[in-house]
């Protein structure tokens, strides 16, 4: 099948979450399957500066924007230039909030994304489209080409990677989209007031995924809906929840160049020559024989970090270190740097994005906390198991599906759960981790079982390759 990715992040590109993984690693393991698929994305002003010389496809024509091309990728991926929506240094927004103009630009890349193919003779099947960044596609698709030969009969799937993200705008949008005003409706993509495009690419794409089964049923309900439950209810049938995989090629501790030293399920002794690492790079000196617990997150009030924060005390007196590595909102931060303070040398923090130390942490931590309020799909819960660190994980989301709890009886799991959203379930669930850890049988278990895990992206590919063969 031809299928075109309409996507707002990719790897190795340009990356704020978990998107940007999916991004670059479903296509691939499309394309080892026998499919031909094209990414497109915006050329924004950080992908010039990070990435260097990309190759000019096509110049700008009328209303047509210049497409770049990455001739070294192993995905084929063309990159939208538009200096007035992209030239900006921004992705999405600042701390300081959203930027204000988001409806315009990303419906503008929308578009352009369409006319592109067209124009390059690229004729998809399928256009798969990921959250609000892309939905705008459905609008077009629905409404504006419809009668087109190249789009008549093109499916769309659209992939929620997260509710809570909708990229509101103002009613105007639809006619500076040059979309229907009659669309201006509750029954349509209003949404309180706004125009909601999160909502346009439920009600309007041929089929609607999200990232796993247990979040698929969990945003039919008020309690993750946001606002959007009834309606998703009403697709519900037809919502398919497709677990995230992960790209094991790229997060591998027998290959990775970035850890310390590499390692692997059956000879883990590289393993504490990264922890040292670690330790050393967050500057906290101090025994190896401690336990080490990393977290990798976006500080975003999602993650749940005010519980681990709130936790941080009762924690350390459990005599575990801490390692943090975020990045996002500043209040989340100045938590993190208050429990810091608290307790320096047994809590490391660094604030900034840096998939190197990133990988360092996978690599030399011994547990690995994920207290998410919701979790679409996860993704560091896996790269945790797989780099033999045991994830210790609120039950929501993505978090339930990837990891089952260690039952000591038994020796089957591969790390720790808790339910309630409070810092002592969070507690809790560190100490039975400790207790494992403690005990070097059940912790060689433990381990094995995480790092031989199949989360390769196969059998999610085969599922997304299932339904897109079913929409056409
Ligand atoms: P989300 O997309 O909600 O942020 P995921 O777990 O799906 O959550 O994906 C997060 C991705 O971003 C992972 O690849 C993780 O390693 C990476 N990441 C998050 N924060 C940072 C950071 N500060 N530095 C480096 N990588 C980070
Ligand atoms: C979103 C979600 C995260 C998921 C990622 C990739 O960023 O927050 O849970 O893993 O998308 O699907």
């Amino acid at each position: 099948m031809k299928i075109a990715f309409v996507v707002s992040e990719a790897v190795p590109y340009v990356k704020t979450g978990g998107l940007a993984d999916v991004a670059a690693a479903l296509p691939r393991a499309l394309i080892r399957a026998g499919h031909e698929v094209l990414l497109v994305i915006p050329l924004y002003r950080i992908i010039r500066d990070r990435v260097g010389p990309l190759s000019l496809r096509a110049a700008a024509g009328t209303g047509l924007p210049a497409v770049f091309e990455d001739r070294g990728a192993d995905v084929p991926a063309l990159f939208l230039e538009n200096e007035t929506w992209f030239g900006r240094g921004h992705l999405y927004g600042t701390s300081a909030g959203e930027d204000p103009q988001n409806g315009d630009r990303f419906a503008w890349f929308c578009r352009a994304a369409l006319l592109t193919m067209r124009r390059l003779g690229f004729n998809p099947e399928i256009v798969h489209l990921h959250d609000w960044q892309s939905a705008a596609a459905a609008v077009y698709l629905r409404f504006v080409f419809d009668r087109d030969p190249v789009f008549r009969d093109v499916r769309s799937v659209f992939t929620i990677h997260n509710l809570a993200y909708q990229g509101l705008g103002d009613p105007g949008l639809l006619d500076r989209a040059g979309w229907p005003e009659d669309l201006f409706r509750t029954e349509e993509m209003e949404f309180h007031g706004r125009v909601s495009l999160l909502k346009a690419g439920i009600l309007y794409a041929d089929a609607v995924t999200t990232v796993s089964p247990r979040y698929a049923r969990e945003i039919q309900t008020p309690e993750f809906g946001c606002g959007l439950d009834g309606l998703l209810r009403a697709r519900g049938p037809r919502l398919k929840g497709i677990l995230n995989g992960i790209d094991e090629d790229s997060w591998n501790p027998q290959t990775d160049p970035e850890i310390a030293r590499r390692f692997g399920p059956d000879d883990l002794s590289g393993k504490m020559d990264c922890k040292t690492d670690l330790l050393a790079a967050f500057g906290m000196a101090g025994p190896a024989d401690e336990p080490v617990i990393g977290l990798v997150s976006r500080l975003a009030g999602q993650k749940g970090l005010d519980l681990a924060a709130e936790a941080v005390d009762d924690l350390v007196s459990l005599g575990v270190r801490l390692v943090v590595l975020g990045e996002g909102e500043a209040p989340i931060e100045r938590l993190l740097r208050s429990a810091r303070k608290r307790h320096p040398g047994t809590i490391g923090l660094k604030i900034g994005y840096d998939d190197r130390l990133a990988r360092k942490i996978f690599a030399g931590s011994d547990l690995f906390l994920i207290p998410s309020r919701y979790e679409p799909c996860g993704l560091t819960q896996m790269y945790a198991q797989r780099y033999g660190s045991i994830p210790v994980v609120r039950a929501v989301g993505g978090l339930d599906d990837t990891v089952d709890e260690y039952q000591p009886e038994t020796g089957e799991g591969t790390g720790f759960k808790f339910d309630e959203a409070t810092p002592a379930a969070l507690t809790g669930a560190v100490r039975r981790a400790l207790k494992a850890w403690s005990n070097s049988a059940a912790l060689r278990t433990l381990r094995r079982k995480g790092m031989t895990r199949d989360f390769s992206w196969k059998r999610p590919a085969e599922a997304y390759a299932e339904l897109y063969r079913s929409l056409r």
